[in-house]
């Protein structure tokens, strides 16, 4: 049995449409930081004696899409070892259990690194981004630590992540801002492939963020905080933008979301370098210095209380436990 750790990440470009459903490959490239405090362990073993796969995610029978998603992720280990035995799949997520952060990510970063070892085969992070692809987009990029960018690609072998800047030197933070929801969600797979369909901002959508790529790389390269943020911040409200445009329209913003983003504006306006990314759902996720930290808390605890923040730094690729 083997045992992997990824942890999960937060794209600063997001990855939003598929142009092959079936292999996840995205229309444009995308960047994340990788971060260091929400994180999935992941075991995974192959024994002649099961009948079928058994997956469990925090102790319970995994039920729903993920579990085609799982299968076919050990499927495809499967077929590249030669081995044909069942799996007993056990994962444990690492987030505030009141976040909603749950996160596909890490989930099937560390499911990669898991199942690929525990079938004998000792693959490359670049072989292992393109097998976490197969079960989550946003999984290739876990795969790596620090800032990462995932290769758009045209087909299966061209579509991985690579680190843009693994051990990061630099006192950037990421506040997350936890907002609770009784609202039932649509899932970051049906919301990207509702816009791609009937959105008419779509073609835009693929076309700006595809020419971010580069100055946004060069922000991180240069520690360019007020670049990368604006560029991300934009990134986030364009990536928004589609949702409304889609047929039917819809939001993953709730009030307070639209709250966060104000007072993140209004900081910014006092000299303060802060900026807001958000990912499909209503929580926010605000890029700054650590030497902020503490004025933008006291600005956000006005709006949330403080056990909804949290702040994450830069986190690790996969390790083995
Ligand atoms: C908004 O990776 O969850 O977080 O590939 O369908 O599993 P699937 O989608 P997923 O989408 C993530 C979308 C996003 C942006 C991002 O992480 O780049």
């Amino acid at each position: 049995m083997i045992t992997a750790r990824a942890h999960t990440n937060i794209a600063f470009l997001k990855y939003w449409g598929k142009k092959d459903v079936k292999l996840i490959l995205p229309y444009n490239d995308s960047i994340s930081l990788t971060l260091d405090r929400f994180y999935t362990d992941t075991s995974v073993d192959f024994d002649q004696s099961l009948d079928h796969d058994e997956i469990f995610v925090d102790e319970k029978p995994l039920t729903g899409s993920g579990v085609k998603r799982v299968k076919n992720v050990l499927d495809l280990v499967r077929h590249l070892s030669g081995i044909s035995n069942f799996a007993k799949v056990q994962s444990t997520n690492h987030v505030p259990s009141t976040a909603g952060l749950a996160s596909s990510a890490s989930a099937f970063a560390a499911l990669a690194a898991a199942s690929t070892k525990a079938a004998g085969l000792n693959l490359s992070n670049r072989q292992l981004s393109i097998i976490a692809r197969h079960g989550s987009g946003s999984a290739s990029r876990s795969i790596f630590g620090g800032f990462v960018q995932w290769h758009a690609g045209h087909d299966d072998q061209s579509s991985y992540a690579e680190p843009i800047q693994e051990n990061v030197d630099w006192d950037i933070n990421l506040i997350t801002v936890l907002i609770n929801t009784a609202q039932k969600k649509v899932s970051s797979t049906n919301g990207m492939q509702s816009v791609v369909e009937t959105s008419p901002f779509y073609p835009a959508w693929v076309k700006n963020a595809q020419a971010d790529v580069k100055p946004m790389k060069t922000a991180i390269l240069n520690q360019n905080l007020a670049t990368l943020g604006e560029l991300a911040e934009q990134s986030a409200m364009r990536m928004h933008a589609t949702t409304f445009g889609a047929v039917p329209s819809f939001t993953y913003f709730q009030p307070q979301t639209l709250a966060i983003l104000s007072a993140v504006r209004n900081m910014r306006k006092q000299g303060v370098e802060c900026y807001s990314t958000v990912d499909a759902g209503p929580n926010v996720k605000i890029i700054c210095a650590s030497s902020d930290n503490e004025f933008i808390m006291h600005e956000l605890n006005q709006i949330v209380s403080a056990k909804q923040l949290v702040v994450c730094k830069p986190g690790p690729g996969i390790t083995y436990l």
